[in-house]
């Protein structure tokens, strides 16, 4: 095999929530234009999912509301690897052998395994939220990916990750590659619209702040015009003015234009104005991808054949690791 001159780079995604707008232009947009740049794995982590209660039948349908709707975005299953993270079974076999290289302590001083567990009483946590990030290196070692796009809130798990396959490359030769953290630089980052000082988030407390990209343009005309804003009247993109600052960065986004630009055209005018065309450009801006979104759910079999493709070629990839991984630990081949 020929190798690859792309750099490799797997992307983890929940299924859980809707899809907003601030993912979609912080996140998936690059996936789909950095398709022929990088080699792309981008994994639905329907595993990680469930180390918080799911309901199974709600499971399935984000799961496949997600593939559906980053199919609608663009990604390509020739030219990237989409898949599920459950149709791959090297992904929790992989975590196994991690884990027996992974200490409880490590584990312990996980920030997010902290914050989610704090609600709890500690013996009723579930053991699957505190491996969770063991899991988590599983998917990034297994495709030898050179880079992994995350936010913040995930740095700390790909960290891990790296010590995870320096130790196993120390003891065992050279098995893993080991990942770099890819921090997205945010050209625009897209804020609540109820709460201007928090990012846009499928857990936000009010939906009302969060624009969903299936968002019916009814709903989007009124959770805009909801928007809080700052006290006085202009137009204009300043610190001591978050949310108008908010309206106008998605302004821009969702329109191209640059926020001065924008803000030229609303002098002497009021917010309602700006608000009511932020409305309308938010739903032109989604409107293509709604219509896709509805073309690839119309057809089942079709979607299913893409996660099938996706899933082959992970686990080709994802069945090379492993093996080699097998072999260094000693396990015994099976017979061929
Ligand atoms: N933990 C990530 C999150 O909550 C999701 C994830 C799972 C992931 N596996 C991954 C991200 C592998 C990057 C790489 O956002």
């Amino acid at each position: 095999m020929v190798p690859s001159l792309m750099a490799r780079v797997l992307s983890g995604i929940q299924p859980s929530g809707d899809v907003h707008l601030g993912n979609y232009v912080g996140a998936i947009r690059h996936w789909v234009t950095d398709q022929d740049s990088i080699d792309s794995f981008i994994c639905i982590v329907d595993l990680h999912a469930i180390s918080v209660p799911q309901d199974p039948a709600h499971l399935r349908a984000q799961t496949v509301e997600l593939a559906a709707l980053l199919l609608a975005a663009g990604i390509d299953p020739d030219r990237s690897t989409l898949f599920v993270q459950s149709h791959v079974h090297e992904h929790a076999e992989l975590a196994w052998v991690l884990n027996c290289f992974t200490t409880f302590g490590e584990l312990r001083r996980m920030t997010q395994f902290k914050e989610k567990a704090q609600a709890q009483a500690e013996g009723s946590v579930l053991v699957g939220l505190f491996d969770y990030p063991v899991l988590q290196a599983a998917d990034i070692l297994l495709y030898q990916a050179d880079r992994v796009p995350v936010g913040e809130d995930q740095r700390q798990h790909v960290e891990l990750t790296r010590d995870i396959a320096q130790r196993f490359n120390h003891r065992f030769g050279e098995t893993f590659v080991v990942p770099e953290v890819a921090i997205p630089k945010v050209g625009a980052r897209i804020m609540d619209l109820q709460n201007p000082a928090a990012k846009m988030s499928k857990s936000a407390e009010s939906p009302q702040g969060t624009i969903g990209v299936l968002d019916s343009p009814e709903d989007v005309s009124r959770k805009v015009k909801a928007a809080v804003t700052d006290s006085g009247r202009d137009v204009v993109s300043s610190p001591d003015k978050p949310a108008i600052t908010n309206l106008l960065t998605i302004y821009s986004v969702v329109t191209g234009r640059n926020v001065s630009d924008i803000e030229g055209s609303y002098e002497g005018r009021g917010y309602a104005d700006l608000k009511s065309d932020l409305a309308e450009a938010i739903i032109l801006f989604l409107s293509p991808l709604q219509e896709q979104y509805r073309d690839i759910s119309s057809d089942p079999g079709r979607l299913r054949d893409s996660l099938e493709l996706g899933a082959q070629k992970a686990q080709k990839v994802a069945g090379e690791t492993l093996h080699a991984v097998y072999e260094r630990v000693g396990f015994v081949p099976r017979r061929r």
